[in-house]
């Protein structure tokens, strides 16, 4: 195991064709397709129609008008298509009530887009509607418990004596800390194109993190085997978790498919991805801490409010990354959800450590403050020897590391602790720091390899969402096989592949990889081919606290006569176990940090109590991080060995990059001008007002 930081040379060349991405010429001459693009001859085209209203019953649908528009072939709605499954999310039309604002409710099929969407305009929709509720308080009368969080975690979690703890410390900070709801937004909108064969099979090219999930999703929701779909997804531009679960264009495709008799392609609009493929849950979480005169903690308490859709629960796991980041003899986190008119939220990138690590870092540099102490140091001298929360050593624990090297290189030792004091010019400035971590984990997952011709074809039902999955499979196989990556084919992207889980969670590599590198090692032995399955091995998992760590520098210049934050420097070091290919690994770490930069001061979807649901719904009001807001993202890692990992060594990159990012520019903000903003995202309003 080593402390040092050797793996430092972002954009250094990787070690297959030169970092080149196996699909890369395909990509970038337009060649790979994505779900929308599969030419299917013959498609037609369906357009949602969406609930105006956030609360209430769906009455008489007039389709007259619709019908006749040009090139209108259906109307599909709950009065003329199949009741099918029980899902609320996916069982379309199959219900009478409306539950959020933009729940689908009637789709059109036309022979275009545009006159489907036009058409779509025209259908006529009764409805009663009820009083709604969309706005998430801390005196929410229907604050419940959930049974567990994401995805199976306890809801509540402690030990010690926390009143006491807090009681007997000499610095204490309560405070709480808002987060507004997000939206995944990733590059490629959800779409699908669906067709049925004579035999009944349906084929889905779908934008999907996992084609095995989604055929599945998509065959029970249907009421169908799953060897009678087939999920082709060889290219998906993005997710962020928002494709981890099967959306609805792909099920309204394959049902208006099937009551048309032609292929349909469905393309959700970037407004409609907003009710209809998830959101990051608002919080409002309340921490308390205690610590003695040294920095030593006392007690630590995280409560978290929290929303989820009246008929589906999603209860994110805000607090759980508390449970591991700190020692203290005391301990309380809890999760408390209010049941509102939205869609149900879900995954988005880092779901849980992203809001709850902005919480808990931001309240550890107000603890910093309270102390008189180096905010790096309180980090250091809390750094626990075992997991808080279950006693079990770390498989490896480099927080420290990460907090040195990147203070080392962030320059830090200069850093005057002084708020509000540094000018240069009209602007204030100032750095902060915080805390990054996310747990490293796999799933079961299958694979073949084989030798065909000159070379090797390894076969796995993962999904490349432009992390580069495609490529550091290769590599793994050809590392494992002593072959060039060159001569290594991965086949991934189909359902027809063997078994894989998810791109999600961060546990695409370790789980993938874990089965190529099992298949490939069975093919040596046999010549021809081999096939692995790792359910034996993930199941043999348990034992060790396997998580990433890293540590987030930022520097902000707030402009005094406007608010605006802008924010030159961003410098992360990470210790994620082995880095399998660096050029790849840098992308997965610039664009979390970027993700997080963005949620800390610019991503709020806009939520209207009178209308009852979510507005700004579009990418000109819904800002995101662009080019110009990331001048210098700069990401390191230590070359952690962990021996307790999968054979590959790698603990997941893919979310460790967003956590605790908003926390460090907080706590810049604060650095610079005195003020703390305790609601994300931090506008000029707020810094203002
Ligand atoms: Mo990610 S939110 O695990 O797809």
């Amino acid at each position: 195991m080593t402390d040092t930081v050797s793996r430092i040379r972002p954009g250094a060349p990787g070690s297959i064709a030169n970092g080149h991405r196996a699909e890369g010429v395909e990509k970038v001459t337009g060649a790979a397709r994505y779900a929308y693009e599969h030419p299917v001859p013959d498609a037609v085209y369906a357009y949602p129609v969406q609930a105006p209203i956030a609360s209430g019953i769906i009455g008489a649908l007039d389709a007259a008008e619709a019908l006749a528009m040009p090139g209108v072939i259906a109307v599909l709605w709950g009065g003329n298509t199949n009741t099918f499954g029980e899902n609320f999310e996916l069982s379309l039309f199959n219900r009478s009530e409306v539950t959020y604002r933009g729940q689908l409710v009637a789709a059109v099929v036309a022979d275009t887009l545009e006159n489907a969407r036009a058409a779509a305009a025209a259908v006529r929709v009764d409805y009663t509607p009820d009083a709604h509720d969309v706005v998430l308080r801390a005196d929410h009368p229907g604050l419940y418990r959930p049974e567990k969080v994401n995805p199976a975690l306890p809801t509540d979690f402690g030990y010690g004596d926390v009143a006491a703890g807090l009681a007997g410390a000499a610095a204490r900070v309560a405070v709480t800390y808002t987060t507004p709801v997000q939206h995944n937004n990733p590059m490629e909108p959800h779409a699908a194109v669906a067709s049925w064969d004579d035999a009944g099979v349906l084929t889905v090219y779908d934008s999907t993190q996992g084609p095995t999930a989604d055929r599945d999703t998509i065959a029970s929701v249907l009421g169908l085997d799953p060897e009678q779909v087939r999920v082709v997804s060889p290219h998906v531009g993005g997710g962020f978790g928002s494709k981890g679960t099967t959306r609805p264009q792909a099920i309204l495709a394959a049902i208006a498919a099937r009551a048309v008799g032609r292929p349909v392609k469905v393309a959700l609009t970037r407004q409609q991805m907003f009710t209809l493929t998830g959101h990051r849950t608002p919080t409002i979480q309340h921490l308390e801490l205690g610590a003695a005169a040294d920095g030593r903690l006392s007690a630590v308490a995280h409560d978290v409010i929290e929303h989820t859709a009246t008929r589906t629960e999603f209860a994110e796991q805000t607090a759980t990354c508390t449970r591991v980041m700190y020692g203290t003899p005391a301990m309380r986190t809890t999760h408390r959800l209010a049941r509102l008119n939205v869609p149900a939220p879900s995954w988005m990138r880092a779901p849980g450590e992203t809001p709850g690590m902005y919480a808990l870092e931001s309240a550890m540099d107000e603890l910093a403050v309270e102390l008189g102490m180096d905010p790096v140091e309180l980090r250091v001298v809390n750094d626990p020897a075992a997991e808080p929360e279950s006693g079990l050593a770390f498989s490896s624990r480099h927080l420290v590391a990460c907090l040195r090297a990147g203070a080392d290189r962030f320059g830090w030792a200069e850093r005057d602790p002084r708020p509000g004091v540094r000018r240069q010019g009209r602007w204030l400035s100032g750095t902060g720091v915080a805390a990054s971590t996310y747990p490293a984990r796999r799933r079961p997952s299958t694979a073949t390899a084989a030798a065909v011709g000159g070379g090797y074809e390894v076969c796995i039902a993962a999904a490349d969402i432009g992390t580069g999955a495609r490529t550091v499979l290769g590599e793994l196989a050809a590392s494992v096989l002593g072959v060039d990556a060159a001569r290594v084919q991965v086949v991934l992207g189909h359902s027809a592949l063997p078994d894989a889980p998810l791109a999600g969670g961060s546990m695409g590599t370790a789980s993938w990889g874990s089965a190529v590198a099992a298949a490939c090692a069975a093919l040596l032995k046999d010549g021809q081919h081999g096939s692995a399955d790792t359910t034996d091995d993930v199941a043999d998992d348990a034992g060790w606290a396997r998580h990433s760590f890293g540590a987030q520098f930022a520097e902000v210049l707030v402009d005094q006569l406007t608010g605006e934050v802008r924010v030159p420097r961003l410098l992360g070091v990470f210790a994620a176990g082995r880095i399998l290919n660096p050029v790849l690994a840098r992308s997965q770490f610039i664009g979390g940090m970027t993700m997080g930069l963005s949620m800390a001061l610019f991503e709020e979807t806009a939520v209207d109590a009178a209308a009852g649901g979510f507005v700004r719904t579009d990418l000109a009001q819904y800002h995101v991080a662009t080019c110009a807001d990331v001048p210098s993202v700069e990401a390191f890692w230590i070359d952690e060995v962990d021996a307790h990992l999968w054979p590959g060594g790698g603990k997941g990159i893919g979310e460790i990059g967003i956590t605790g990012t908003a926390a460090a520019i907080g706590n810049a903000v604060w650095h610079a001008t005195g003020r703390r903003v305790r609601d994300l995202p931090i506008t000029p309003a707020k810094l203002l007002g």
